[in-house]
């Protein structure tokens, strides 16, 4: 799992128990999601389908650093099922996973769409200035 995403938690992302808010972090994760089904499924129109149960097993404090992690588990048609977990780099906690996370494909019409996508592509195959593209010298 790439853990691409960093935030650096701000006194606008507490709770009144001075901890981060749940409702924040949620955010976070779909847009961290959205971009990656975006990216994986090459297609701008996805949404979130469903979310798996989240048990926040520990938090962050104002000025600690979250880093948030998606890997795609599973290409169906028309749906991209992914795992997320997000880790508190300053405590080394993990504050919680999410075992399935479902977004989507939807064509221009507003239905869902086959995407006909079935692995994982890496930057290096979507590039071609990617240094992993260039022939070997
Ligand atoms: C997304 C939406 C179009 C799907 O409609 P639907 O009638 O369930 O569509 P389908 O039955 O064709 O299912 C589409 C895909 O979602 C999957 N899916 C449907 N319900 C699911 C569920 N509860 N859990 C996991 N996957 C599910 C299906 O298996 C299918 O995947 P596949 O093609 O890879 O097999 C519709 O539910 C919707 O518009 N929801 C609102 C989305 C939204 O606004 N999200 C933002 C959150 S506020």
């Amino acid at each position: 799992m790439n853990f691409h995403t960093r935030k650096w938690i701000k006194p606008e992302d507490l709770n009144p128990n001075g901890t981060l808010f749940g409702g924040s972090l949620l955010r976070w994760i779909d847009e961290e999601a959205a971009i990656y089904a975006v990216i994986q499924l090459d297609n701008p129109r996805v949404v979130t389908k469903y979310m798996s149960e989240i048990n926040f097993l520990s938090s962050a404090r104002e000025g600690d650093i979250i880093e948030l992690g998606i890997t795609a588990t599973h290409f169906g048609r028309t749906s991209l099922r992914l795992r997320c977990e997000v880790r508190n780099k300053i405590t080394r906690k993990s504050i919680l996973t999410i075992s399935d996370i479902v977004f989507v494909n939807m064509g221009a019409d507003g239905l869902p769409a086959p995407h006909g996508k079935t692995e994982i592509t890496y930057a290096s195959d979507r590039f071609d200035d990617e240094p992993d593209n260039q022939p070997a010298s």
